[in-house]
């Protein structure tokens, strides 16, 4: 479904990136995988069939993104398609916050896709083609108590993600708003606290990281040709209660 096109994919280390990375790669792409933890990104290279290459990058540095891109730039000129997907999640009562958590939430889960986008589209302009999907959340769309900062950090990239598809269409601009989700994300959650989860989510259950890969994959392919501005929330049916 992805054949020849090239992708790029950010948190690729771990959870949704890593499910996201091994789906694009069956399906024919062309990879450059992006995270801090350069170990796991080779062993993750050592598993895909497809051309793959990998950049240890902390994505809420504007510099580290500049010098990625002067690399990416050697290998293609051509980006298909982006994945801004690296983010971290903070719980704590708003009261309690303090500013060192606030700025690096937005730094990671925000500005980052920001500085990402601005320069894969860069890319895409040329060719006025091209697919974006930032990796928002269901608590950016709908709220939780004990996450705002981290709400506020992913409801930025539902405004940024329909306003930047109006600016760049017809390159393509969507975004996904995840429920819960099986990863280490959500290792801080005690057992009890996920079975309490799962009573309120209409599937009765978390989301496997390969299921929201396959929206991503949606998104990223042919198969969604008309969707641009689009949030696809993928929660279970959560949010609907
Ligand atoms: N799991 C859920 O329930 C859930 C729900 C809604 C939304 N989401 C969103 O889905 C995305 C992926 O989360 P996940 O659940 O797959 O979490 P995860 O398993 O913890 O993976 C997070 C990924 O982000 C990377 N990352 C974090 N900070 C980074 C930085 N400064 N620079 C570069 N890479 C960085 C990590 O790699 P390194 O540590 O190697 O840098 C890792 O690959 C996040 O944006 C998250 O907010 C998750």
């Amino acid at each position: 479904m992805l054949k020849e096109k090239w992708a790029i994919v950010t948190g690729a280390s771990s959870g949704i990136g890593l499910a996201t990375a091994k789906l694009f790669s069956q399906n024919g792409a062309k990879l450059i995988l992006i995270a801090r933890d350069e170990s796991r990104l080779k062993a993750l290279k050592e598993e895909l069939e497809s051309e793959t290459h990998i950049f240890s990058v902390d994505v809420s540095r504007y510099d580290e993104i500049k010098e990625c891109f002067l690399k990416i730039r050697k290998i293609t000129k051509n980006i298909d398609i982006l994945v801004n997907n690296a983010g971290i999640l903070k719980s704590s009562m708003f009261i309690m916050t303090n500013q060192s958590s606030i700025e690096e939430l937005f730094r990671i889960n925000t500005f980052s896709q920001m500085y990402m986008a601005q320069f894969a589209s860069k890319m895409m302009i040329k060719k006025k083609r091209g697919s974006i999907i930032n990796i928002s959340s269901i608590m950016g769309v709908s709220g939780s108590s004990a996450h705002a900062a981290y709400s506020a950090s992913k409801a930025a990239i539902v405004g940024f993600t329909k306003s930047l598809a109006k600016e760049l269409a017809p390159i393509r601009v969507n975004a996904v708003a995840p429920g819960v989700v099986m990863t280490p994300l959500i290792d801080s959650l005690t057992l009890d606290e996920k079975e309490e989860l799962v009573k309120k989510i209409p599937l009765k259950r978390l989301a496997s990281p390969k299921e929201i890969a396959m929206s991503i994959m949606f998104l990223a392919s042919e198969m969604s040709s008309y969707v641009t501005a689009s949030v696809l929330e993928v929660d279970g049916g959560l949010c609907s209660i």
